[in-house]
């Protein structure tokens, strides 16, 4: 969507995969869906570094609202759980250089049974706006499949016409999928960013089944991503229970190669030095946040390991080694760098740098060096190849002469 937002992967944090519809405030106060959930998310996101490495949205999921809109036909928060009500959490956000994100429906209920938008989308809209809300996730529960495309449409130029700069989440193609391909451009001129796929759990299944799903459909949905739309492969679970750390490296790697929104879903309150530290990696943000915005794709299936491969910007490529063995110990893969499809870049000389599993310069390579990169099993190498720009005809020499 060509609103000026999004021009980047957007960063952040949405409560839905770890807080999911938990609205019982008398027996969990501390993870409730509630204001203060969100208050203390944004403290932490300032005082913990979260802020400054690049992730800016809190948004709020599904089971905010009260279950009756007011007397003017708008969404209010629940009462009890919100008391100050949306806009003054959202001016809390702002005081700390942060932007809000919420969550609506556009049938006739959002997925969790709360008020749908159907009916009410300029209303919704406009009411958003004046609370100044910055990102809509709009989900498509209880609604016709037919209809999907009008509905989705018609939100995004509700937002537009309410003149405030909201960046627009949509889960168009994930509902249209069961009924015909849907019409990519269509989604990417009304969209900020999309779901494709199924619901994000916190299991290595679930991160393997999405990153299947995306390579199987890539030919598809690649060529549209771009800045102002994204695909989105949905939450990182990174720092809750059910990834090793080396499923979490995976996730981190390949969230960025697919340039997908950075979303975590997690208890910044409370997450472990080595997830916070992965999820903080300048290094992998650059790639996810890579300003000509190329989504990355799966190259190879060797045996039980996965290349993927994402261009970036000054001709460099970042290139991901997935191990998918879930038995024995690391196991090395043989990068060589003359079987890329984008080999040209060590014409005639490339620097390489491994960014996972663990920081390391591998120093100038030709297009005949061999790299052995170990991987544990289920864990990612993440690698950059920078050209180095020299005299092409030398290694052409070397090329004829091997
Ligand atoms: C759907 C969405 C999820 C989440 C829930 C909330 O399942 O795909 O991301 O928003 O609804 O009910």
């Amino acid at each position: 969507l060509d609103n000026g937002l999004a021009l980047k992967p957007t960063m952040g944090w949405l409560h839905w995969e770890r807080f999911m519809c938990n609205i019982d405030c008398n027996t969990d106060p501390n993870n409730c869906i509630s204001e203060n959930l969100y208050m203390q998310m944004a403290d932490v996101m300032v005082s913990a570094g979260w802020k400054e490495v690049g992730y800016e949205y809190v948004c709020i999921d599904d089971c905010w609202p009260s279950h009756q809109r007011d007397d003017k036909g708008r969404l209010q928060a629940d009462p009890k759980r919100f008391p100050r009500g949306i806009k003054k959490l959202a001016d809390y956000v702002h005081s700390k250089g942060l932007k809000l994100g919420i969550y609506a429906d556009l049938g006739t209920e959002t997925c969790g049974g709360f008020p749908g938008s159907l009916g009410y989308y300029d209303i919704d809209a406009q009411t958003f706006a004046d609370w100044g809300v910055d990102l809509l996730k709009f989900d498509g529960c209880y609604m016709k499949l037919t209809l999907l495309g009008e509905g989705y449409t018609n939100m995004s130029i509700a937002l537009n016409k309410t003149g405030r700069g909201i960046v627009y989440s949509c889960e168009w193609p994930l509902y249209e999928w069961p009924l015909h391909q849907p019409d990519y451009s269509a989604i990417r001129k009304a969209c900020n960013h999309w779901r494709n796929s199924e619901d994000v759990f916190d299991s290595w299944n679930s991160v393997k089944t999405i990153l299947e799903w995306t390579a199987d459909h890539q030919d598809i949905i690649v060529p549209v991503a771009g800045p102002g739309g994204w695909n989105d492969p949905d939450m990182l679970v990174i720092g809750n229970f059910g990834l090793s750390h080396d499923q979490q490296e995976s996730q981190m790697a390949l969230w960025a190669i697919m340039a997908a929104p950075l979303l975590m879903s997690n208890d910044l309150r409370d997450i472990c030095p080595r997830s916070k530290e992965l999820l903080q990696n300048k290094r992998i943000i650059a790639i996810n946040q890579d300003p000509i915005g190329k989504q990355g794709y799966r190259t190879a299936k060797v045996n039980n390991f996965e290349v993927w491969e994402k261009p970036l910007s000054g001709g460099r490529l970042a290139l991901a080694v997935m191990n998918k063995y879930e038995i024995g110990g690391p196991r090395g893969f043989p990068v060589t760098l003359a079987t890329l499809p984008s080999w040209k870049i060590c014409t005639p000389q490339c620097n390489v740098t491994q960014v996972l599993p663990s920081y390391k310069e591998l120093g100038v390579q030709t297009l005949f060096t061999k790299l052995i990169v170990a991987i544990n099993p289920s864990g990612t190498a993440l690698l950059t190849v920078t050209p180095i720009k020299g005299d092409n005809n030398i290694q052409w020499q070397l090329w004829n002469d091997r």
